[in-house]
């Protein structure tokens, strides 16, 4: 299960972004660095964090498609093993990067569909989500960011290996915050999540260990109904 959960790592500095993993241990597979650690402290952290991490560099690149192929070739050059752009750059653009990727092998491009805080109408994000999943496949992306209500619409489209990437995990009551479609962790596996992304309901715990012990023995529950 641990290759399943992202911890998103949205703190303020190095130094906390440290502290966490640390406490978090080899308990996460994952940790995803988004725009508020990378601005504050650039690649190097980033180098720091690949030492004993795979890592999602979450900056949902959204430009020209020279621009973004050329940060996509920047992130492989990076050695990160998980980086994404904005489905809603268009065909063009996600065509560069794809291309850019494949210098990179071991690399996953990813492709943001609509985003879990986006207040549109489920219907309408469910059907946009689809619609930019399968443009993202048909461009070359290895998946995409979509919410847990999308993924099984976006695997039985575009085929059981294309990955999903699921953030909005919630459960026991707990805050959406500024999410809008949310779901638990073992909802999230049943739904077949490749990978979930979790933040706040684990950086802001009590006990950050606890509650990652929380949401994985919440996935592993549910792995073995399937398996029943
Ligand atoms: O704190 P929370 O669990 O809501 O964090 C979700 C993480 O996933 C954040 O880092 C956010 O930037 C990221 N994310 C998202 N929705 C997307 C893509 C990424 O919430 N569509």
């Amino acid at each position: 299960m641990r290759e399943r959960l992202m911890v998103a790592l949205d703190v303020e500095n190095g130094e906390q972004a440290l502290n966490m993993r640390d406490s978090l241990g080899a308990a996460v597979g994952w940790l995803k660095v988004g725009l508020r650690l990378f601005v504050a402290e650039g690649p190097g952290l980033v180098r720091q964090l690949k030492s004993t991490h795979r890592i999602f560099l979450d900056l949902k690149f959204h430009d020209i498609p020279n621009t973004v192929a050329q940060a996509v070739e920047s992130a492989g050059g990076l050695g990160v093993d998980m980086v994404n752009v904005h489905a809603g750059g268009g065909a063009s653009m996600l065509r560069a990067a794809a291309e850019a990727k494949k210098a990179f092998p071991a690399l996953k491009l990813i492709a943001v569909t609509v985003l879990t805080s986006d207040p549109m109408p489920a219907d309408r994000a469910h059907s946009l989500a689809l619609e930019r999943a399968m443009l993202a496949r048909e461009c070359g992306l290895d998946g995409v960011v979509c919410s847990v209500h999308e993924v099984e619409t976006i695997k039985k489209a575009c085929g059981q290996d294309f990955l999903t990437v699921t953030p909005g995990i919630r459960w026991g009551g707990q805050d959406r915050q500024d999410q809008q479609r949310v779901a638990g962790p073992d909802d999230a596996v049943r739904a077949g999540s490749d990978f979930l992304v979790i933040g706040r309901p684990i950086l802001h715990a009590a006990d950050p260990s606890a509650a990652a012990a929380e949401a994985l023995a919440m996935m592993s529950g549910a792995i073995g109904e399937l398996s029943e």
